[in-house]
């Protein structure tokens, strides 16, 4: 049985893999109504739950879709905090015992709480975890499709130059990039922050371990001049300290900051976008945002055939 539960899992060959398959399946569902009903036979009689403490569209909306458009059933519950036994007193460890209790397929989890994949995946006895965000902590399923969109643009993986900018104290997908990015060789990474939302010190830890170029700064200009990758974040204000100011002052990508990009260089967002990439960008041939979350359907279809497929072999 394989847990998806961090990044820290992913080698270069199981991104190769995972890719090349969610190539096909991208190929396929774009083909027609044949190639959909072959889809259908790929996890036909499969079922997935969907189990989400916290907002979601994109990832619990893309696994649905995912698991629906290769003929598995899903269970789902959109708001476990409020209509799940959570709100009674429930532990996570009890729930995922009971639903592991019900032979689903996969679960796919997201919660508030940084490490909550990890636990369920301690009890879960038959069912495989994919951690769909776990507060802080990491969200694995959407550092590989980002790492799917940067190769889809630069057909490589290595020797980027990539600015990720926003809240990356608060933000789980920045946490994920980064450490995927330190699995290839010669990848520099820049951090634009405001000294209070700065990357965690595990994180920087993590990347000097492996000996990767970072540097960290909140001079936005400079960090673009050169940049193949601009990765931007929200900031979490879910996850702001009493008191904390909310302002993204002087971290907006507008037109006038983009055009200092070089022509080849893409902008990403995880989204949802709120106000720090200006809607003027969105024309911007270069701005990949809404690509990549489509990306996210076809790499979670590879995923979940994956997933499932190696707990069926074991
Ligand atoms: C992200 C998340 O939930 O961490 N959203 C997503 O899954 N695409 C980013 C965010 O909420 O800011």
């Amino acid at each position: 049985m394989q847990h998806v539960l961090s990044v820290e899992q992913f080698s270069p060959t199981y991104l190769d893999e995972v890719f090349a398959d969610a190539v096909e399946l991208r190929q396929r569902e774009l083909a027609g109504i044949e190639e959909r009903r072959w889809l259908q036979e790929q996890l036909a009689g499969r079922q997935a739950c969907s189990l989400f403490y916290e907002p979601s569209t994109r990832t619990r909306l893309s696994f649905e879709a995912a698991a629906e458009k290769m003929g598995m059933g899903v269970v789902s519950t959109e708001n476990a905090l409020t209509f799940s036994s959570a709100a009674k007193g429930e532990t996570i460890e009890d729930t995922i015992r009971v639903l592991d209790g019900y032979h689903f397929d996969v679960i796919v989890l997201r919660h508030h709480e940084e490490g909550t994949a990890a636990k369920a995946a301690t009890v879960s006895e038959h069912t495989p975890i994919i951690n769909a965000g776990d507060g802080k902590g990491e969200h694995p399923t959407q550092a590989l499709l980002d790492m799917f969109t940067i190769r889809d643009a630069h057909q490589r993986l290595d020797n980027l130059n990539v600015v990720i900018g926003g809240d990356l104290r608060n933000g789980r997908t920045a946490r994920s990039l980064a450490k995927l990015l330190a699995e290839y060789r010669g990848n520099k990474l820049t951090f634009v922050s405001l000294p209070e939302f700065a990357i965690g010190e595990d994180i920087k830890q993590y990347l000097a371990s492996k000996h990767v170029n970072f540097s960290q700064t909140d001079a936005v200009e400079d960090a673009f001049r050169n940049a193949d990758v601009v990765y931007w974040t929200r900031l979490q204000r879910e996850r702001l300290q009493d008191g904390e100011s909310d302002t993204v002052k002087g971290f907006v990508l507008d037109p006038g900051v983009v055009s200092l990009l070089p022509e080849t260089s893409i902008i990403m967002h995880p989204l949802p976008r709120v106000d720090e990439i200006a809607p003027e960008v969105d024309a911007d041939p270069r701005a990949r945002y809404f690509q990549q979350a489509s990306n996210g359907l076809y790499v979670r279809m590879a995923l979940l055939k994956r997933v499932i497929g190696a707990s069926e072999a074991s």
